[in-house]
């Protein structure tokens, strides 16, 4: 069991706090959750009721396999940052972040990243974190790059959207790359 799961803290950076996440973001959640340029960039396909939105807030706070957090700039919601999918047993675990579109572009995608993979490695005491990023999404990959993250593989026709196939690249970081 990883303590930092259990028991997750709230990260505090320069310009975003990292707060975990819970009922009292549903506001910024279910606005993200239907801000069209985020959920493309995303490849989110799936769309969430209210109800399961609102199910989802209550429970996540209890999880001791992930980090999800909220993504406070100016003490408003912007976004959320995920470390899942967790694998113990390799000291690995999945990381994924969307903004709300009206803060892109403004380094807090950047900070977030940074904060959240610091997270995985100093408190949680993991050796890699891995995540997906779409070719038509330049600008994540530029982020991911500039923090550290190293394309480890490209996935052809891995998501249908807009009428069209696109490729995906799986990237990665290591403790030791740091
Ligand atoms: C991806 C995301 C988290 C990045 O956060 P952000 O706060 O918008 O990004 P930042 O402002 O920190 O940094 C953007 C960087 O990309 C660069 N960039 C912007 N558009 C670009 C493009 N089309 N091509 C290449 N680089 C680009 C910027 O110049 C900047 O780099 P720099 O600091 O070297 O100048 C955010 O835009 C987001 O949530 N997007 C929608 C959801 C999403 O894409 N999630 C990731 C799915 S894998």
């Amino acid at each position: 069991m990883i303590s930092a799961f259990q028991e997750q803290r709230t990260l505090v950076g320069e310009r975003v706090t990292l707060v975990p996440l819970g009922p009292e973001h549903f506001d910024g959640e279910w606005a993200m959750l239907r801000d069209e340029e985020s959920r493309r960039l995303t490849g989110t396909h799936a769309t969430f009721t209210e109800g399961q939105v609102r199910a989802w807030l209550a429970k996540v706070r209890q999880a001791d396999d992930r980090a999800d957090w909220a993504i406070l700039h100016d003490g408003a919601f912007v976004g959320e940052v995920v470390l899942n999918d967790l694998d113990e047993d390799n000291r690995s675990v999945g990381f994924r972040i969307v903004l709300v579109s009206h803060a892109y572009g403004k380094g807090l995608g950047m900070e977030a990243t940074r904060l959240a993979v610091r997270y995985a490695f100093e408190d949680a005491g993991l050796h890699r974190v891995h995540l997906e990023v779409f070719e038509h999404n330049p600008r994540a990959r530029r982020v991911y790059e500039k923090c550290g993250f190293r394309v480890e593989g490209e996935h052809r026709d891995a998501l249908w959207w807009d009428g069209r196939w696109h490729n995906t690249f799986t990237m990665g970081i290591l403790s030791t790359d740091q």
